[in-house]
């Protein structure tokens, strides 16, 4: 699967459990900006606005050669029975305006669903060519093995799971299991939903002048410099310029641990 390493979140953009439109077209705006300055990669949800948001997502991407972006959006967790699955999908690709998905996302696990027909809807998915790739998000390691025992034709792409400088949880077992079996992994709330921001750390300041990056771009580098794909969100254009800045260049390996030790 070939994913961009930077790409936009878009939780709140059109409402986050609920549909609001007061923000539709300071976030169609704020997503065109990131096409702009060069990001390849949305990341939406059903869920999102109650669809709104890939509505908007819909409208920003329009007049860019479909090809060149990479979109992921994710079914929710009462959709994941057989017919659910497809349905949602289809509802999905309506509101995006796109005939297939990148990568498509089980939002939440939900034991009350079987897997199995879950996994066996997104093959077909897959087959129909509705869909390229298929993943799996907030799973653990025992659903992600179940999840991938019931595939044939294709395997799990990627697990997008919260993590970041703040949030480690991840690292114990889900990230080993993740590179070990080839699932890319995806860091949602890669700025600890802009608390890193406020972080005072010496070590993010000494590196800053190390690097000349901003202390944002030394965190999110931080992940890309693991093979990690950040999907940070954001409503200000000054912003989305500085989190831009975040790739394009690597922190040295001993610089990665320096942080990941610092941050325990
Ligand atoms: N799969 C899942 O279950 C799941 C769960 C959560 C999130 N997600 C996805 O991951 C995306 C990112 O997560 P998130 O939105 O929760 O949190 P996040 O990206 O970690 O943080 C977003 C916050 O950071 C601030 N921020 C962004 N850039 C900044 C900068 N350069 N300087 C200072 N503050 C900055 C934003 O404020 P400003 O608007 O002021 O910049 C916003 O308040 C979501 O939008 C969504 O697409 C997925």
């Amino acid at each position: 699967m070939n994913i961009p390493a930077l790409g936009m979140g878009t939780w709140g953009m059109g409402g986050k459990y609920e549909r609001d439109e007061s923000n539709i077209e300071q976030s169609i705006s704020i997503l065109k900006q990131g096409l702009a300055l060069g990001i390849r990669l949305i990341d939406t949800a059903e869920l999102y606005g109650e669809g709104l948001t890939e509505e908007i997502v819909g409208q920003a991407i329009k007049g860019h050669n479909r090809e060149d972006i990479f979109l992921i959006t994710k079914v929710w967790k009462t959709n994941l029975r057989h017919d659910a699955v497809l349905a949602a999908a289809e509802k999905s690709l309506k509101r995006l305006q796109t005939d297939y998905i990148d990568l498509y996302l089980i939002h939440w696990p939900n034991e009350a669903a079987p897997l199995l027909e879950t996994m066996r809807a997104l093959e077909e998915l897959v087959s129909n060519k509705k869909v390229r790739h298929i993943g799996v998000s907030n799973f653990s390691v025992p659903i992600m093995e179940e999840a991938q025992s019931y595939l044939s034709k294709t395997t799990l792409a990627a697990n997008q799971i919260e993590y970041s400088l703040l949030e480690r949880s991840a690292e114990k077992e889900i990230i080993p299991f993740c590179k070990e079996n080839n699932i890319k992994v995806i860091a949602h709330r890669p700025l600890a939903k802009g608390k890193l921001a406020l972080e005072q750390k010496e070590i993010l300041n000494t590196l800053s002048k190390k690097y000349q990056k901003t202390p944002i771009q030394i965190a999110l580098n931080w992940l890309i410099s693991q093979d990690i794909v950040v999907i940070p969100k954001t409503a200000n254009a000054g912003h989305l310029k500085e989190i831009c800045g975040a790739v394009g260049w690597r922190l040295e390996e001993t610089d990665t641990g320096l942080l990941k030790s610092d941050f325990v």
